[in-house]
């Protein structure tokens, strides 16, 4: 949420921050802003809009410098428009400061400084902040850095800031609590972004900021203190990514590129883990907390959005292999809603990012109460991953379209892999079934890849004749139910169009109503142990003349001859069945969003790293 980027070295700022922001615009695009150094002086330029209405802005201006940093913005204080964006300056006119984050006594700072005359010219907490500084600055009569770290310690809520002032002519300042700061070591250079993304194509050397930490950054020196002023050591690690991960590759789209990278990204997710000779499964981070799992009173689920799908996806999973209990939690309502937690539990994070600000506080919290935390994250090195006990990368790469794909399907493959390596050690599956599964997990990969080469026209033609629709309800049972909720959340994120998704029994109870001659209805429909039960539903709506859509099984003529427009699958067990019922789904949603003129990658108010709470 905020993207922030930043550079100190001999090299031209301005393309480095522009290329850098474009990388970074799906953490938020309402405005962008630089603000660069040049000859003892800042020059500075924001606009509404995405990083391209930015470089419209500055077009023609000076843009020289070798030091800059840049934003661009997810609204949270004030509505996006151009005094609203990053970077702010301070009173005087001389610091300039980007914030990715909240802060939340800023009401409370903003009086007394509006007592001591100062005026603002924004509606943002970040301004606040940056006047703050200075003001402690000109009455303690102390430096930049001294006057940050006073600061910090009356601020309350989450930040990552990026400092310039000319007396520092050289000099980024930088400080974190709660939202990434990533700093790439280059030769007599340094990049700051809050991922790795920006700093790719100079450098693979990087630093992880942590929580409570403060850099001073200059061309050849990276000085890393905590709040107390006291000396840290930078840890420099070096990335295994490469930068075409992060580029289009002849796609219109990331959404796209994403959703047909997902029989590589499947098996890069189990590569290493699953041997489908052996009917082995290897997963060092569960056998790291084996002993707390085996003696575990119950597993509780946190994550957020597409990852709370795939949550639930694992309740039903672990629940009916493992017989362990399973509880999955929106980590928003459970950061807040004094649940018991003791060192009883295990925890699963699931995440992409690895820094959803409601997740990683409820984390946190659930730590302090002794539990035992285990990440299943995507982004290596990010905040839920430091801080768990222990985990499973899902080696989905970077996923940029803000609508998740590639990453839930890779969270899925990961929470089937521990159930079921789980539910060896436990006794609670025999060894016929495990080594049945292990080869039906094998087989996915061709198997997306299978849907993706047959299904891909017909898909089309669906979205284009349903794209006008108003409202769609999604339906489906057992280990379809989360899929069903994902599809709708995946077509109302890209297309705008109001979607539903509800259990196919539970429709009677309420949703029915809503059903018309107008109404799209998408059952997930695979052959499972529910599917007479399913076609059933489908029938109570057929008969009251809704549009049936289905993803069912190939070779199913019932399901097929019952709905107005298929989508097939391969036929599989049910637990891998949602693997394949989502692409589709996701195909669906991405070509009506094209149909209806959406920008996909970045469909509005969305922000992919959601670090604010
Ligand atoms: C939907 C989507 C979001 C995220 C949610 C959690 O397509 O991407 O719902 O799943 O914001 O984000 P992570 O997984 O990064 O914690």
């Amino acid at each position: 949420m905020c993207g922030i980027v930043g550079y100190v070295g001999s090299k031209q700022a301005y393309p480095i921050l522009i290329d850098g922001l474009q990388r970074l615009e799906y953490r938020g695009y309402d405005s962008a802003g630089v603000a660069l150094l040049h000859n003892n002086e800042i020059n500075l330029y924001k606009k509404e809009g995405k990083v391209a209405a930015l470089e419209a802005e500055a077009n023609g201006k000076n843009l020289q410098g070798n030091v800059g940093i840049g934003h661009t913005r997810w609204a949270t204080h004030g509505e996006p428009c151009d005094k609203n964006a990053h970077p702010h300056l301070s009173h005087s006119g001389k610091i300039a400061m980007i914030h990715n984050g909240i802060i939340e006594n800023y009401a409370q700072i903003k009086t007394e400084l509006t007592n001591k005359g100062y005026q603002f010219k924004s509606d943002t907490d970040s301004e606040v902040l940056v006047n703050f500084i200075e003001d402690i600055k000109i009455n303690n009569q102390c430096s930049l850095e001294e006057a940050i770290r006073v600061a910090l310690k009356r601020v309350t809520g989450a930040y990552v800031i990026l400092l310039i002032d000319p007396e520092l002519p050289d000099t980024i300042i930088a400080a974190r609590k709660g939202s990434p700061l990533v700093i790439g070591v280059g030769d007599q250079e340094h990049f700051l972004g809050s991922d790795a993304s920006p700093m790719l194509a100079y450098t693979k050397d990087v630093v992880y900021i942590n929580d409570h930490e403060m850099a001073i950054v200059r061309p050849g020196e990276l000085i890393l203190k905590n709040y107390g002023n006291e000396p840290l050591t930078p840890f420099v690690q070096r990335l295994d990514l490469d930068l075409a991960a992060i580029e289009k590759g002849g796609f219109e789209h990331f959404m796209l590129k994403e959703i047909f990278e997902q029989p590589q990204t499947i098996f890069d997710s189990f590569r290493g883990r699953l041997d489908a000779e052996q009917h082995r499964i290897t997963l060092s981070g569960l056998d790291a907390i084996q002993d707390r799992l085996l003696a575990a009173r119950r597993i509780i689920i946190v994550a957020c959005g597409t990852s709370w799908h795939a949550g639930l996806l694992a309740e039903y999973l672990i629940e009916e292999l493992c017989r362990i209990n399973v509880e999955v939690e929106y980590a928003s309502e459970f950061r807040y809603r004094n649940p018991i937690v003791g060192p009883e539990d295990v925890i699963i994070a699931v995440s992409q990012s690895g820094e959803t600000a409601d997740t990683l506080v409820a984390l946190e919290n659930a730590k302090q109460q002794g539990a035992t935390i285990f990440g299943v994250v995507n982004v290596v090195g990010s905040s839920i991953a430091r801080m768990a006990d222990a985990g499973a990368y899902t080696h989905a790469g970077p996923e940029i379209g803000v609508a998740s794909t590639k990453a839930f399907t890779a969270q899925v493959i990961v929470l089937q892999l521990f159930a079921l390596k789980l539910a060896l050690l436990k006794g609670t599956i025999s060894n016929d079934r495990f080594s049945k599964l292990v080869e039906g997990l094998h087989a996915v990969p061709s198997q997306v890849e299978w849907i993706l080469t047959n299904e891909l026209e017909n898909i089309k033609a669906i979205a284009a004749k349903y794209k006008d629709a108003s409202d769609f309800l999604y339906l489906g049972r057992g280990y379809n139910f989360p899929i069903a909720l994902e599809g709708a959340l995946k077509l109302k994120e890209i297309s705008y169009i109001h979607a539903e998704g509800y259990p196919a029994a539970e429709m009677k109870h309420g949703p029915i109503a809503l059903v018309d001659e107008t109404l799209p209805v998408v059952f997930v429909a695979t052959k499972d142990p529910y599917y007479d039960k399913i076609i059933s539903n489908m029938q109570e709506i057929k008969a009251r003349k809704g549009r049936l859509i289905a993803v069912v099984s190939e070779g199913d003529e019932v399901g097929a001859t019952l709905a107005e427009d298929v989508m097939v699958v391969p036929e599989v067990d049910e637990i891998i069945a949602p693997l394949l019922s989502v692409i589709p789904l996701q195909l669906l949603s991405y070509y009506i969003g094209i149909e209806r003129g959406v920008d996909v990658d970045k469909p509005r108010n969305l922000a992919k790293s959601v670090t604010v709470e």
